[in-house]
């Protein structure tokens, strides 16, 4: 191989990454909901069940706020999710039980 093709490969191998990282976050859509509830339902409900999110005096009364504990409690687990996964789990609380909007 020469030193032009291996170069022309390494650029174009560059693109493709450009391009999957441009998919992977589209424009003003902060999260996913069924990556939401396929994480909530994996690692939150051992502690409690949804009815938490529903009750009088709860904790979070806004977006805000739900983002404030999902924040804390994903970092509680230790789960290390990143901002995607935050956001998709709050967007999934907040539109299925806190019905506050964004
Ligand atoms: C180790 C047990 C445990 C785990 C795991 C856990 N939680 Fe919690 N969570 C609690 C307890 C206890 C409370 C309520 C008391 C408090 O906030 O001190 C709570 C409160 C909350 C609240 C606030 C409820 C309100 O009053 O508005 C949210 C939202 C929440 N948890 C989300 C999550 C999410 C998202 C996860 C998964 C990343 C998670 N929790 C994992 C124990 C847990």
């Amino acid at each position: 191989m020469t030193k032009s093709t291996m170069s022309r490969k390494h650029t174009l191998l560059a693109t493709a990454l450009g391009a999957c990282l441009a998919l992977g976050t589209p424009a003003g859509f902060a999260g996913d909901l069924e990556r939401g509830q396929a994480l909530h339902d994996t690692f939150c409900i051992m502690c409690h069940s949804p009815e938490l999110y529903g009750r009088t005096d709860r904790i979070a009364n806004t977006y805000g706020e739900v983002l404030q504990q999902v924040t804390r409690w994903q970092n509680n687990a230790r789960l290390r999710w990143t901002g995607y996964d935050i956001d998709s789990v709050t967007e999934y609380l907040a539109e299925k039980y806190y019905k506050v909007p964004r």
